[in-house]
């Protein structure tokens, strides 16, 4: 066991660091929270938007109901996202990339920050707030970093929506399946700054699990995911994933 800033990381863990060429790292909102966008149920003001709880603008039936007001919390969350820039847990990932032979990166997030810091490939479960999605056709547009995008579809014309997922609608076609693949092949996988609530994402560590992955936690907080891990890295992911790349140098 290495005690690295407050942080125990075991001998065995970068033992599999050092050798593993297959790697899956799925993250959640926690790992954008040191760039200053706030998590879904780690509190802050922006749980509730208007008097709306998030999960419910945030809503399939919003889009039926509302559409303009569904593209105001967007639009915000998209002006506030413009301003903020990826941080040290985003590069440390963006890094492993070119380390592994096989790198799967996997997010919950729809900011983009990932991508921000120089990843590739991310497969994005919940879809992009830097893209729109027409209600009819499906296809899609992105928006550019000023915010700037179309009312209507380019080439239907109809409306266009926040091409992410909504609370009661299905992931994108292909995404899960293509995640719960390298959840099956990994050999070693991170579960970063997600409170494993949210289904099914907080399937994929334990589909690698069962596959004879090793399964390793970095959260400041206990999670119902804790107890399914081999190791749990408690803190603030922005500080304990530069830890794992320095101590396995060693
Ligand atoms: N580093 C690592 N983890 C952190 C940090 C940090 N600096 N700060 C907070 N966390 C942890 C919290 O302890 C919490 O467990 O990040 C987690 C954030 O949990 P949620 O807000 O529930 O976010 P997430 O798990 O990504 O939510 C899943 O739910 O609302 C939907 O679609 C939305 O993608 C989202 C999904």
């Amino acid at each position: 066991m290495q005690l690295l800033n407050q942080v125990m990381i075991s001998g065995n863990l970068l033992e599999r660091f050092r050798n593993a060429e297959r790697l899956l790292a799925l993250t959640g909102a926690g790992i954008s929270a040191e760039s200053g966008v706030p998590t879904f149920r780690g509190g802050g003001d922006t749980a509730v938007w208007k008097g709306m709880p998030f999960d419910v603008v945030s809503s399939a039936q919003m889009v039926n109901r509302d559409l303009p007001a569904v593209w105001e919390w967007f639009d915000y969350r998209r002006q506030l996202l413009n301003a903020l820039k990826p941080n040290a847990a985003h590069l440390e990932l963006a890094s492993w990339q070119s380390r592994f032979r096989n790198f799967n990166l996997v997010t919950q997030n729809i900011d983009g920050l990932h991508q921000l810091a120089g990843s590739r490939d991310v497969i994005e479960l919940h879809g992009s707030i830097w893209s729109a999605r027409c209600t009819t056709c499906h296809s899609r547009q992105q928006i550019n970093r000023e915010g700037e995008r179309a009312d209507a579809c380019l080439d239907c014309g109809d409306p266009v929506r926040p091409d992410v997922v909504l609370f009661g609608e299905m992931l994108p076609a292909g995404a899960f399946e293509t995640a719960a693949e390298a959840a099956r092949s990994c050999e070693l996988c991170f579960v970063i700054g997600t409170s494993a609530l949210v289904y099914p994402a907080a399937a994929l560590p334990e589909i690698a699990r069962d596959s004879g992955a090793f399964v390793c936690e970095v959260n400041p907080e206990i999670t119902p995911l804790s107890n399914l891990c081999h190791e749990v890295l408690t803190g603030k992911a922005g500080e304990v994933l530069p830890l794992i790349s320095a101590a396995a140098k060693v």
